[in-house]
């Protein structure tokens, strides 16, 4: 873990003009556009830097950010990624948080070093016994042949052999210096119990060298040269400290930078798969290796492109497999496609026998969304029978009801409608069974698509009110939080100095609110969590922050602020901001929303109470917190009223 004090050290030395200058071209700019002068991209003027607020803006795509976020955006670096990449450039020495690692832990850490240098090893020994060997030539290499594999293939790949000997590879290793428990841990040895006698995990096979992310190697696959079932096709590194098969995807490493350009990533099953594919053109492809697809996998796609599409063989258990595999990618808010081959074809076979072209053009005409796919598969099992027709629109609406994105959700729904011939309607209707109406998102856009739904409409503009005054509290600690106000809510009351931030959170805690939407209530908490640590947290702090969707967020904020008052300057028209009557402003928000958190409070009892079956007891409470919560709302109003 890399120390807060490099953390603050990195961003307090890297300039945002100047790294992102490494990437394009930034000129000065001489207008005060949107505060964020001087810098704009030539090619690109909606793209902005402020280096008196280090951040930048992309206007185009709406995203934005500091010094971090930048290079984790254009490199899709994750957070300590980004950070180690910036130490480098400005010289800094990364200090390793170790008062927080124990001994143990830093036993781990030598360890997993170790276990890389003896994986990076053991690759080289395995790729040199099948280049350099007369064994590896005519068995491994014509192997390859056999399977039309080229030679630049083989290398790109670092493709190996283990040699027929028990022990060959435990000797070597053990002549380099290699330890027993190393060796065992890697799993490049095996050794019975109690002996120090080790014999090889691979031997007689080709090997497949599994690489992470970034390029290290992390474990092996192997596998046997001819297809007599006496032993296992495939035999694999067991787990370790470095290789956790659930979190990794063979064929990434090299397939990464083309999955960015082509906004795709196929995803395959085997070894051979990836390479064939690779071979003939289609390099941005992946495989999960036999597990089925994790999560976390996933999630590695989806730091390059929100777009996978799952090649199949059309045997049964695979297209079951698939359904969820499907159904895990859409909670990822990523789109989905499908691809099945052609009857006894899978990606491999099927690359070997056609041309980059062809592949191309077959892939692309054949990729169907997971609706059309999910459809034709299902309506062939119902024959025609209502009930089973009845359940399959369960299902599919069960797929649909995984989406975040409501626009999204809205056109699958849509051509649901039109594959299966049901009204939008009972589709709606069935997907409001399944899901509560999403407002966690901080999308806009979805945001008003949800109030077209026919289920929700009323409901619906309430939480939209909830979501947009939170939002205006947030606004106003991020743009203004540190500013100190006078303050009465009564005028027989002494005006009171504070500052905005400690006002709102004063006054929220004092009736136990927090924020409904979980997004602004992780901001929300982070800015409690500075108050008892003598901090305001505004804007400024938290454009520094290590999650990204908060730096776009404040960010957001950040601009909007210095925005209005440059155009108020210039134009000299009358904007009112936030800004002026401040502590006006924080009254109003804060009282506007604890009347709708109370309204919505008394709105949930009273549905309790017409529902019927509650006991005397419970009713008489509902009763009484009723007639507490309306006195409350009264006052609240008056105040409102009396505001000034
Ligand atoms: N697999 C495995 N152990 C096995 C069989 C398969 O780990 N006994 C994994 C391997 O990662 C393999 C993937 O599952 O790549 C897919 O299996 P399969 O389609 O049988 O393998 P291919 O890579 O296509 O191998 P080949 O074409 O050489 O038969
Ligand atoms: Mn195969």
């Amino acid at each position: 873990m890399i120390s807060k004090e490099t953390i603050d050290k990195i961003f307090s030395t890297a300039r945002v003009e100047e790294v992102i200058s490494d990437f394009i071209n930034l000129k000065k700019s001489g207008s005060n556009y949107k505060g964020l002068s001087p810098f704009v991209d030539e090619k690109t003027p909606s793209f902005m830097v402020s280096p008196s607020k280090q951040i930048w803006k992309d206007f185009s795509s709406g995203k934005g950010g500091n010094v971090v976020t930048f290079i984790m955006e254009q490199e899709h670096y994750t957070y300590p990624e980004a950070l180690r990449y910036l130490a480098k450039k400005y010289n800094i020495e990364i200090e390793e948080d170790s008062k927080e690692l124990s001994d143990s832990q830093k036993e781990l850490q030598l360890n997993k070093e170790s276990l890389y240098q003896l994986s990076e090893v053991a690759n080289e020994y395995f790729q040199n016994q099948l280049w350099k060997t007369e064994e590896g030539n005519t068995i491994g290499i014509s192997y390859f042949r056999e399977r039309s594999i080229r030679d630049d293939i083989i290398k790109q790949f670092q493709l190996g052999y283990s040699p027929k000997e028990w022990d060959s590879f435990t000797h070597f290793a053990y002549e380099k210096g290699y330890k027993k428990e190393i060796l065992e841990q890697s799993g490049l040895s095996i050794f019975k119990e109690g002996s120090d006698k080790g014999f090889d995990r691979f031997r007689e096979r080709v090997l497949f060298p599994i690489h992470s992310f970034s390029g290290r190697v992390l474990g092996f696959g192997g596998r046997i040269l001819q297809n007599n079932a006496k032993t296992a096709k495939y035999v694999n590194s067991p787990e370790s400290e470095i290789y956790h098969k659930s979190q990794v995807l063979y064929g990434l490493f090299h397939a990464k930078s083309f999955i960015i350009k082509e906004d795709n990533c196929y995803l395959v099953e085997g070894y051979m798969d990836v390479i064939s594919l690779y071979q003939n053109g289609i390099k941005n492809v992946v495989a999960s290796s036999g597990t089925s697809l994790t999560v976390e996998q996933i999630r590695l796609i989806k730091r390059l492109t929100n777009n996978i599409t799952v090649l199949y063989d059309g045997d049964q258990a695979g297209i079951k497999a698939s359904f969820r595999s499907i159904d895990m990618i859409l909670e990822q808010e990523m789109n989905v496609k499908v691809l099945l081959f052609p009857d006894g074809e899978d990606p491999d076979s099927f690359a070997r026998k056609h041309s980059a072209d062809e592949i191309e053009a077959f892939f692309k005409e054949n990729s169907k969304d997971f609706i059309q796919f999910k459809t034709d598969v299902l309506l062939k099992e119902t024959n025609g029978d209502p009930i089973k027709k009845a359940g399959l629109i369960r299902d599919i609406v069960g797929s649909i009801a995984l989406i975040k994105n409501l626009i999204q959700k809205e056109i699958y729904v849509k051509e649901c409608s039109r594959i299966l011939d049901i009204s939008e309607q009972v589709l709606f209707s069935e997907l409001a069974q399944l899901t509560q109406p999403n407002i966690h998102s901080r999308d806009r856009n979805t945001r008003k698509q949800v109030a077209l739904k026919p289920v929700t409409t009323s409901q619906q503009e309430e939480i939209d009110f909830t979501y947009k005054i939170e939002e205006d509290i947030l606004e106003l600690m991020l743009s203004y939080g540190d500013h100190e106000i006078l303050i009465n809510y009564v005028e027989e009351e002494e005006p009171y100095k504070t500052t905005v931030i400690e006002e709102i959170v004063h006054r929220l805690k004092e009736d136990d609110l927090q924020f409904t939407v979980d997004f602004y209530n992780r901001i929300y908490l982070e800015i409690m969590e500075g108050i008892e640590k003598n901090q305001l947290r505004t804007g400024e702090y938290f454009v520094k922050s290590k999650e990204v969707d908060i730096t776009e967020f404040a960010v957001g904020k950040l601009l909007k602020k210095y925005s209005i008052s440059n155009n108020w300057e210039l134009k000299e028209i009358y904007v009112p901001t936030l800004e002026q009557n401040l502590a006006k402003n924080t009254k109003d928000v804060i009282l506007k929303y604890k009347a709708i958190r109370i309204a919505e409070m008394n709105k949930n009892l009273a549905k309790e109470l017409s529902s019927g079956n509650i006991s005397e007891e419970r009713r008489l409470e509902i009763f009484n917190q009723i007639i507490t919560l309306d006195k409350l709302l009264k006052q609240i109003h008056k105040l409102e009223n009396r505001v000034i």
